[in-house]
């Protein structure tokens, strides 16, 4: 009943449902768009609709609206992703004076698009550009061709991975000495994501002694000692196509947020697909969205009230859209 209601109004108003993967169920079910960061960024910005109604956390739906600001995006709960929130516009303007005390003048800065636009703004200010977790390994090829050390922000873990994968040097500012923050290639700022560091090499090990033959498969943004130790380490749509590519009778333990692992259970059963964790990975904003919020935020659109919608001073905006844009040519 609730789901023909939203059906009937998603269409009366002109609207796109759209789902992040880590999003409960009962929406991504119903949602004309699913997919990671990146697929929700390029597909909702160029669909037809005049209006979006995106169910994921605050930085995903302010990416649309900055690459389609005609469009109307509107959340159907307030949702904010820890990691995104853990650096502002002042944040960043002391991290840069931090790496100018340093003798760190020139840098690049290449930051998560799990950032809010105030800092893509500062970002692209300085000539830099936005990356996913998808395209990050593209990114840093670009970013390496400007001959500066990399500011990468906010997840220092994924900032790590990169590094580590492309044999360069790497820091964490605010953590490392100042000697290493110098010598390093990628200098990252102190960020991460709460839900991605539940995963301990531990649970690596622990599912590794249980089922010698089980592949290991986790998200970059998880700590560089447990990526070191995994078979696969990819964005949310590459874990669910390498998942899906496997034999159903091989043994996956997956190491990303619970409702997707959860749902990639189904085809194989639970007895072969596995959360790499022994506490319940969900991300908690993610998961506030139901199908009532919805509703809720559709029939007020109806009724012209407004709902959560996404509103961006321009300037910032436009701003912001460069490093975005950056990265959709890059990638
Ligand atoms: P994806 O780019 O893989 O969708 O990741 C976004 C995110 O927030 C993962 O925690
Ligand atoms: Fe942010 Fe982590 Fe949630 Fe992804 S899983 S939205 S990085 S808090």
């Amino acid at each position: 009943m609730i789901k023909k209601r939203i059906r009937e109004l998603l269409e009366q108003l002109d609207a796109l449902l759209v789902a992040h993967y880590y999003q409960r169920d009962e929406v991504v079910e119903i949602a004309d768009l699913t997919g990671d960061s990146l697929e929700l960024a390029r597909k909702a910005s160029t669909s037809e609709k005049s209006k979006i109604i995106f169910c994921g956390v605050g930085f995903m739906g302010q990416s649309v609206k900055i690459l389609a600001p005609n469009k109307r995006v509107f959340m159907p709960k307030i949702a904010c992703c820890s990691m995104a929130r853990m650096i502002d516009d002042s944040y960043f303007d002391a991290s840069i004076a931090k790496l100018k005390e340093y003798g760190i003048a020139e840098i690049f800065p290449v930051t998560y698009i799990n950032s809010n636009a105030e800092v893509k703004a500062k970002v692209a200010r300085l000539g830099g550009v936005v990356c996913t977790s998808a395209n990050a390994s593209k990114i840093l090829q670009y970013a390496l061709k400007q001959n500066k050390k990399i500011f990468f922000l906010p997840d220092y873990c994924l900032g790590q991975n990169l590094a580590h994968d492309n044999g360069l040097k790497s820091a964490i500012l605010g953590v490392d000495s100042q000697e290493k923050v110098q010598e390093a290639d990628v200098i990252c700022y102190h960020g991460f994501c709460s839900v991605h560091q539940l995963f301990t090499p531990k649970d690596i090990d622990f599912y590794r002694a249980k089922y010698p033959e089980i592949l290991i498969a986790v998200h970059p943004e998880c700590q560089p000692e447990v990526v070191k130790k995994a078979d696969f380490v990819g964005s949310t749509s590459q874990i669910i196509k390498y998942v899906q590519s496997l034999k159903d009778s091989q043994k996956v333990a997956v190491g990303t947020e619970f409702n997707l692992v959860n749902r990639l259970r189904e085809p194989k059963g639970e007895q072969n697909t596995f959360v790499l964790s022994s506490t319940k990975p969900e991300c908690p904003t993610m998961n506030e969205t139901t199908l009532q919020d919805v509703l809720r935020c559709l029939e007020a659109i109806q009724k012209g009230e407004s709902y959560n919608e996404i509103l961006l001073d321009s300037e910032i905006a436009n701003l912001a859209k460069q490093a975005l844009d950056k990265m959709l040519e890059l990638s």
